[in-house]
């Protein structure tokens, strides 16, 4: 029986490599001979993760689609009526929303991986840009994707973060109410961020995770040490006799990778089923009530994977200012490549300076969340609030400086394992 699976299973490779002899050599290329560095930690789950969440957000998004109802008058009632009345419609609907949440914090983790190894340095700006595009993109998916429901906190939220571009000199209030198509978020601003959500975003996200990947399987993959495989005694090539630094893809790291999606799936099953909203985190109270452009709710604030810009925003007292600082934060994020002068990639080799800075920054991005997340009533929080921002850009404006003048460790020749 297994012989007549494998031989049809080999009958049908070669009938589609007679048709398109292109296709084996680009497997082969991006799995069986992509060698990847053996000592790949932790934080290299993060990438296969964020693949996962986006397959699971497009899958769980076509069936939402099938029953929401993209109208002022409707959208709020067709999304109760998936969670009441549709089969496995609150199944469907917590994994897309629970997935927007655990997608950032996927991210979040892989960005953090990038800074620790330095896996921006040169040959691989491209990838960090094109992560970087990935990213600012993922952050209007998602801020589309909140409005979709219809509750209050779509509504104001959406009022609040379109109306920044009314801070634009000149053509600011025109734009806003361009976005908007209307003096205020409606039925018109529903449709067209639902065919942006749904359709155009998704687009572009894909296919910027392919230019990504192919980014970096055209260089290779960084690691912990951040030192280059190729230059191992077989080159970055496999061989069975002789230790290398370099390992297939597959099966290696797809098994291993197996094992991080039953960690992950773990995780994400015990929030769906135990704790969808996660206490107001991954599902704001007050959108489980209908938006009402007459009552405002009493903190309009934004889901937590933007409380860091948004604390930014808020605690500059000038609008435009807040604004700049707030879009000025991410952009400056583009620039890390060629801000970091340090000669070694991995903060391993590092000194304790760059450790220091690296952990303060995670603190402080962290802390602002936090304070983004708050009503911004208290004067002290907000006073901390314009250190840490302080803080978040002389860590990039001062880069070029400590990165060179801090002290560095030798780094080894090849990789290093624990075994
Ligand atoms: C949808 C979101 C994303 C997906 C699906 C994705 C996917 C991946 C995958 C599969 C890898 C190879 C495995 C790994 O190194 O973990 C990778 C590597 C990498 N990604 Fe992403 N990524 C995403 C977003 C980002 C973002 C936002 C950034 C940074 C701005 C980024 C920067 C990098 C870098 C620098 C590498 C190379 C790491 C190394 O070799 O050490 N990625 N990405």
């Amino acid at each position: 029986m297994s012989n007549l699976i494998t031989r049809t299973a080999n009958n049908v490779m070669d009938w589609v490599n007679e048709r398109a002899p292109g296709m084996m050599p680009m497997y082969r290329k991006h799995m069986t001979e992509y060698y990847a560095p053996k000592n790949f930690n932790f934080w290299y789950y993060m990438g296969s993760l964020a693949m996962l969440v986006l397959v699971n957000q497009i899958v769980t998004g076509i069936f939402l689609t099938m029953h929401y109802k993209p109208s002022a008058a409707e959208a709020f009632s067709s999304v109760e009526y998936i969670m009441r009345d549709i089969e496995w419609g609150w199944l469907i609907r917590y994994m897309h929303s629970t997935g927007a949440s655990l997608f950032f914090i996927v991210v979040y983790l892989h960005m953090f991986r990038g800074l620790m190894y330095g896996s921006y340095q040169k040959p691989r700006e491209l990838v960090w840009i094109l992560g970087m595009l990935i990213y600012l993109v993922l952050m209007a998916e998602a801020f589309l994707g909140y409005v979709l429901p219809w509750g209050q906190m779509s509504f104001w939220g959406a009022k609040v973060i379109i109306s920044l571009f009314g801070a634009i000199p000149v053509i600011g209030n025109g734009l806003v109410e361009w976005i908007m198509g209307d003096y205020l978020p409606s039925d018109a601003t529903l449709n067209r961020f639902f065919a942006l959500h749904v359709i155009a975003l998704p687009l572009v996200l894909l296919l910027l995770v392919v230019l990504h990947l192919g980014a970096l399987h055209e260089v290779g993959s960084n690691n912990p040490d951040g030192v280059d495989i190729k230059k191992g005694p077989k080159g970055n090539r496999w061989d069975a006799t002789k230790p290398t630094d370099g390992i297939p893809f597959h099966p290696y790291y797809t098994v291993k990778d197996l094992v991080g999606v039953g960690f992950f799936l773990m995780i994400a099953a015990f929030v769906i089923f135990f704790a969808p909203a996660f206490g107001g985190w991954f599902l704001e109270h007050d959108n489980f009530t209908e938006a009402n452009r007459l009552v405002t709710p009493e903190h309009i604030k934004p889901v937590w994977y933007y409380t860091p810009y948004y604390a930014m925003l808020r605690v500059v007292p000038h609008k435009l200012s807040g604004v700049l600082v707030m879009f000025g934060a991410i952009a400056i994020l583009f620039l890390v490549p060629w801000l970091d002068r340090c000669k070694v990639k991995s903060y391993r080799y590092r000194g304790l300076m760059s450790k220091v800075l690296l952990g303060l920054f995670a603190v402080s991005f962290v802390w602002l969340g936090k304070i983004g997340a708050g009503p911004g009533t208290d004067p002290v929080e907000t006073i901390i609030g314009r250190v840490l921002t302080f803080f978040y850009f002389a860590f990039f404006i001062t880069m070029p400086l400590w990165t060179k003048l801090d002290a560095t460790k030798p780094v080894p020749e090849r990789v290093t394992t624990h075994d």
